[in-house]
């Protein structure tokens, strides 16, 4: 059965007030498939070209995640006026009649989409891993020495806080452009550490930025946004555990 949250969040600087929309999507090809008429038509397009059921799932639970993210933020009714695109370094770009200047940042992870649509005046990016001890090797390539001994005091299992720290530098990537393609150095992590439910992370390079980061038994989410910005996620991290 298809499953969606949306919801608004309010992202407060010294002089001014910006809104994200978000919204988190479950669901399973066959019902990811009912919804391929709301594609603008260069979606649709695209989408045909596709091959393979995994890609074919991941496109529209990014897809429609997003349209639904920028719904909930521009208060658009008909989701096919909305094209969301791709750039050069394969980041979405919005191209959107009723509203400018809009962005969005996707993750999707098996039969889970998360976007968030935002002002490009305040740049988000989000990011969604499966929590899989397979990868702990992978993971382990990039991560300093430095930064397993942040983790090791915030006294999370290896799995999880490896995943969390790919998460917090994949999701700070996305918010760049660059995606991955980038040297990792510039995605290094300067500290970490607990607020309330959360784990907050500043980064050694990419200073202008910080991370919230939550967990469930099966997932990592991180939430990348501008250091000087004051932000309650509660209802965000709220949906995404009624998803998980
Ligand atoms: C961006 C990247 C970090 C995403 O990681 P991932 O774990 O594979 O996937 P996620 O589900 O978290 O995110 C995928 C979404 O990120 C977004 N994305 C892709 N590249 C991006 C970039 N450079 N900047 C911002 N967002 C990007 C897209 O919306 C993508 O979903 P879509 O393809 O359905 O539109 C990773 O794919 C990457 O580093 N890509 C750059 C290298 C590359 O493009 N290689 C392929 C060459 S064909």
């Amino acid at each position: 059965m298809t499953r969606k949250k949306t919801g608004q969040i309010t992202l407060h600087r010294e002089n001014t007030v910006f809104t994200a929309g978000y919204c988190f999507f479950r669901a399973e090809l066959p019902e990811l498939l009912a919804g391929v008429p709301l594609l603008h038509p260069e979606e649709r397009a695209y989408f045909e070209t596709l091959k393979f059921d995994r890609r074919k799932t991941s496109y529209l639970l990014g897809r429609m995640a997003a349209k639904h993210a920028v719904a909930e933020l521009m208060g658009e009714a008909d989701l096919r006026s909305i094209w969301i695109d791709t750039g050069v370094f394969r980041f979405p770009v919005v191209k959107y009649a009723g509203g400018q200047n809009i962005q969005v940042s996707i993750s999707h992870c098996g039969t889970l989409g998360v976007a968030l649509a935002f002002s490009e005046m305040h740049p988000l990016g989000v990011d969604l891993e499966h929590i899989d001890e397979g990868r702990l090797p992978v993971l382990a390539t990039q991560i300093t020495d430095e930064e397993k001994q942040i983790l090791a005091a915030l006294g999370l299992p290896e799995t999880v806080g490896f995943t969390l720290l790919w998460t917090i530098k994949e999701g700070v990537s996305k918010t760049l452009r660059t995606g991955l393609t980038m040297d990792f150095k510039i995605l290094t992590v300067k500290s970490m550490k607990w607020a309330g439910n959360t784990i907050e992370t500043a980064y050694r390079a990419s200073s202008q930025y910080k991370a919230f980061s939550c967990y469930d038994k099966d997932h990592v989410l991180s939430f990348i946004l501008p250091r000087k910005t004051k932000v309650d996620l509660g209802g965000f991290w709220e949906a995404f555990g009624e998803m998980g």
